[in-house]
């Protein structure tokens, strides 16, 4: 072991967590299934949004049984507000697929924990490190970025690159301290090792990083180069009629699948906005006369940068919806279901609204 041998850190990282670790709810039981949901909800969002779902999540499904018998409504409900929906369904089937085998906490055993839904090698690690004190790694991408620096690596970290680090995070596991290290490394990414202006000064590493003695930690990991994205523009109608709004239901496969939303579209090139939002009302209303735009909110999906104009149609009292053809709901009841984070939106420009105006 040389005199810049980084590996002289290991101590000084698990001396420091001891110390500065935050108090999670979850690091208080390391219960398994109570790491298995933290680590869901933590791909999803950031730690200080995290702990009330967390809280919420675990007052209302105490167990993993629970959770897998739950509707998956129920669930998806609970999840409103963190997004990308996929994960809280796999959530659930994970569970109850678990239960199904007999389980009644998500098991040590790597096989099964890999044969679940939504469960990838991070998060399949992350169980059986945290919960179970496995030596096991658990590379997210804070670990990517503590490591990358830590040892000055060249490389994304995406592929081939992310097993390398995956097993050089194994080899700093000191025997019966998994689930110390593996968070150790996840919370000074989270609170030290930061991606711009990382707080060196203060870092338990600071001796022995490799970037830091080279110069490279702003170099450290190298970014991956995306793809431009796409922009268009959408059309969205808020048909209110009798104080409901009309939305209609996504198929059950493919993107935002079972979703509510308003009805709406992306215009073709050169399309006109009120025209294209009519022939997509049609089907539902008939004909009606589009009024101007009356708000605009963005969103992204898939690579694609949405700008959605909403056009607000008060139905006259008399009119008369035709059955089947779309549901109507209370402004409550429809931000309670599941919905792309751009129907979100327009539903909270309308809340923002309602009652002081009829104008969205
Ligand atoms: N990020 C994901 N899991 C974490 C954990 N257990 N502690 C800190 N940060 C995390």
């Amino acid at each position: 072991m040389g005199v810049w041998d980084p590996r002289r850190g290991v101590p000084l990282l698990l001396e420091w967590f001891a110390r500065e670790g935050r108090d999670l709810p979850w690091r208080r039981t390391y219960r398994p299934y109570e790491v298995l949901l933290s680590e869901i909800l933590l791909q999803q969002t950031r730690m200080e949004a995290a702990v009330p779902y967390f809280l919420r999540f675990l007052e209302r499904f105490p167990t993993l049984e629970a959770l897998a018998g739950a509707p998956e409504e129920e669930v998806l409900a609970l999840w409103t507000g963190l997004g990308y929906y996929r994960r809280a369904r796999s959530l659930r089937e994970a569970a109850a697929r678990l239960i199904a085998l007999g389980y009644r906490e998500p098991p040590e055993d790597e096989g099964v924990l890999r044969s679940l839904p939504g469960l990838g090698s991070y998060t399949v690690g992350a169980v059986r490190s945290i919960a179970y004190n496995l030596p096991a790694p658990a590379v997210d991408g804070n670990v990517v970025r503590v490591l990358a620096r830590w040892f000055d690596l060249p490389g994304t970290f995406q592929g081939k690159g992310r097993k390398e680090l995956e097993a050089l995070a194994l080899s700093l596991i000191p025997p019966g301290r998994a689930r110390d290290c593996n968070q150790a490394l996840m919370e000074l990414g989270a609170l030290v090792c930061v991606p711009s202006s990382p707080r060196c000064p203060v870092c338990p590493l600071v001796s022995c990083c490799l970037a830091r003695w080279r110069g490279t930690e702003a170099l450290r990991p190298e970014k991956v180069s995306r793809g431009a994205s796409v922009q268009a523009l959408g059309v969205a109608g808020l048909v209110r009629h009798r104080g409901k709004l009309l939305l209609r239901r996504r198929p059950p496969r493919g993107l935002w699948a079972g979703f509510w939303e308003f009805p709406w579209r992306l215009l073709e090139e050169g399309e006109d906005p009120g025209a294209a939002l009519g022939r997509e009302l049609a089907p539902l209303l008939g004909e009606v006369e589009i009024p101007p735009p009356c708000c605009e909110v963005r969103h992204a999906f898939l690579r694609t940068r949405v700008r959605l104009l909403g056009f607000l149609l008060d139905l006259p009292e008399g009119w008369e919806p035709t059955p089947g053809q779309g549901t109507w709901w209370t402004l409550e009841e429809a931000a309670g279901l599941p919905a792309s984070a751009g129907c979100r939106k327009l539903l909270e420009r309308l809340r923002r609204e309602d009652g002081e105006s009829p104008r969205c």
